[in-house]
C-alpha cells in the first residue's frame, strides 16, 4: 500500500527514502501484504469453485515472494528446471507444481518426474514421446495434461499473445485430441487434464470465455471416449491497470469459467496467475543522477536502467513514476532514462512531472511482475537488491550484486 507522509512516499508505512539510504539504489521493494491480498481476492472471487492457484514463477522468482505464496497454500507454475528447484526450495510441495513450456529438455522432464510434479503440460507430440521415453527409463508413470491452443485472440501485446494458431504455444484441438488418446493408452503416462493459457495482460473477458468453451468442447469429447479429466487449467494472463486500461476483475472471470466448465464438476480448476498477484506489490526505487536538455527533449538520467526493468524497452510498456519527495514547481514533460548505452533504454517517456533535482528519488510503480525476474547484467551492471516489507519492517531478501558476481562464472 503506497501513501505519502511528511517524509514522502511510504510503502506499507515505511519511508521509501529511508529504504534507499539503507539499502542503496536501484532497489526493488515488495509489500508482502499487497501480494497476499491479491491472492486472497482471487480466491474469494472463485469461492464457488475453489481453484488451485499455481503462481507463475517467471513473474517474480525471488525466494521471499515464492515462500510467502507457498506458505499461503498456493501452487506453482514453472517453465524450467531452474524454476522447479527454486519452487521446491521455497517450500512448494511437488504435488502443487505444474510444468509448462514448449521446450522442456529431457533432463528437465526427468527432474520433474523424479520430484513428482502434479502434471506436465505437454505442448507437442514430440514432447509427449520424449516424456514417455523418460518415464519408461525411470519405470514410472508421468502425469500429463495437454495444452490446447484454442486460436483465440486475447487482444493484448503481440509479444505476450500465446493462444492464437500462429503462436508457438500449445496444440490445436485435433492434435490435442490425438495426444490425449495416446496418453490415455500409454503405459508410461497418466492423462490428468487439459491446460490453456492464451496470453498475458488480458483486460477483457471475451477471450477467456472462448478459451473455456474450447476446453469444454474438447473435454466433452474426451469424456465421451471414457477419458476422465482431473484437472482443467485455464492459465493466467489476468491484466492489471498500468495506465488507462481497466484491470480484469476476478469476479466476472470466475463466473464465466465456472459457467463454461460446469459440465465437469469433478475436475479441479487450476489457474496460473503471475502478474496479477505480484505486479502491484513491487516498486523500483531509483535516484536521479543528472538532468539535461536537448533542443527537443528534457532528460532525467537515473541510476536504474533497462537491465533492471526491461518492460518499457521491450514492449514500450507504461509504468507510473512517482516522485518520492513531493516537489513543488511547474510540471514539465520529461523522459526518464537510464545509464545503458542504447536509446531504447528508458523507463518512462514524455511524462509530466515537477522536474526532479539531482539526488532525488523516483519510484517506478507496478514493477513487482517481470521486473527483477527479467533483469540482466547488461553493460556489466550488477543486479539490484531486493527488500521485502512485512509487519512494519523491511528485510533485505537479495543483496545487491558486486563486481565479483559479474565475473564469478568466467574461467581464466
Ligand atoms: N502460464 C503460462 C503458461 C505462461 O506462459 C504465463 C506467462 C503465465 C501463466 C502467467 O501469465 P500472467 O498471469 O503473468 O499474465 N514478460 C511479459 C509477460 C510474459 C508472460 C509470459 N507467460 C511482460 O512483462 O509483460
Amino acid at each position: 500500500m503506497l501513501s505519502y507522509g511528511p517524509q514522502g512516499l511510504r510503502i506499507d508505512g515505511i519511508g521509501a527514502s529511508s529504504l534507499a539510504r539503507r539499502f542503496g539504489t536501484p532497489l526493488y521493494v515488495y509489500s508482502k501484504r499487497t501480494l497476499l491480498e491479491r491472492l486472497w481476492t482471487l480466491r474469494s472471487a472463485f469461492r464457488a469453485r475453489p481453484p488451485l492457484v499455481c503462481y507463475a514463477v517467471k513473474a517474480n522468482s525471488s525466494r521471499a515472494v515464492l515462500r510467502a505464496l507457498a506458505e499461503e497454500g498456493a501452487g506453482a507454475d514453472i517453465v524450467s528446471g531452474g524454476e522447479l528447484l527454486r519452487a521446491l526450495a521455497a517450500g512448494f510441495p511437488a504435488s502443487r507444481i505444474v510444468f509448462s513450456g514448449v521446450g522442456k529438455t529431457a533432463d528437465e522432464l526427468e527432474m520433474a518426474v523424479r520430484r513428482g510434479v502434479l502434471t506436465v503440460n505437454l505442448e507437442s507430440f514430440e514432447e509427449l514421446a520424449a516424456l514417455e521415453k523418460v518415464a519408461r527409463r525411470l519405470e514410472t508413470r508421468a502425469p500429463v495434461s495437454v495444452r490446447l491452443n484454442p486460436d483465440v485472440d486475447p487482444k493484448t501485446h503481440p509479444h505476450v499473445t500465446t493462444g492464437r494458431a500462429d503462436n508457438k504455444f500449445g496444440v490445436e484441438a485435433a492434435e490435442a485430441l490425438a495426444m490425449c488418446r495416446r496418453a490415455g493408452r500409454s503405459r508410461w503416462l497418466t492423462l490428468k487434464g487439459l491446460q490453456c493459457h492464451i496470453g498475458s495482460q488480458i483486460t477483457t473477458l471475451g477471450p477467456y470465455r472462448l478459451a473455456a468453451r474450447a476446453v469444454a468442447r474438447l473435454a466433452r469429447k474426451l469424456e465421451g471416449e471414457g477419458l476422465r479429466l482431473e484437472l482443467l487449467d485455464m492459465g493466467g494472463g489476468m491484466g492489471i491497470r498500468y495506465d488507462e486500461e481497466t484491470a480484469l476483475d476476478a469476479s466476472p472471470l470466475a463466473r464465466i469459467l465456472t459457467q463454461e466448465l460446469s459440465c465437469f464438476p469433478g475436475a479441479r480448476l487450476l489457474l496460473e496467475p503471475g502478474r496479477s498477484l505480484v505486479a502491484d506489490a513491487g516498486v523500483l526505487l531509483t535516484r536521479v543522477l543528472y538532468r539535461k536538455q536537448t533542443s527537443k527533449r528534457r532528460f532525467v538520467i537515473v541510476d536504474a536502467a533497462m537491465n533492471d526493468l526491461a518492460r518499457p524497452a521491450l514492449y514500450g510498456a507504461y509504468h507510473p513514476v512517482w516522485p518520492v519527495e513531493k516537489r513543488g514547481g511547474a510540471l514539465k514533460t520529461v523522459d526518464i532514462v537510464g545509464p545503458v548505452c542504447e536509446s531504447g533504454d528508458f523507463l518512462a517517456r514524455q511524462r509530466r512531472l515537477p522536474v526532479p533535482q539531482e539526488g532525488d528519488l523516483l519510484a517506478v510503480l507496478k514493477a513487482g511482475a517481470y521486473g527483477f525476474s527479467m533483469s540482466s547484467q547488461y553493460n556489466s551492471r550488477p543486479r539490484a537488491a531486493e527488500v521485502m516489507v512485512e509487519g512494519g519492517k523491511a528485510r533485505l531478501v537479495r543483496r545487491r550484486e558486486t563486481f565479483k558476481d559479474l565475473v564469478c562464472a568466467e574461467l581464466p
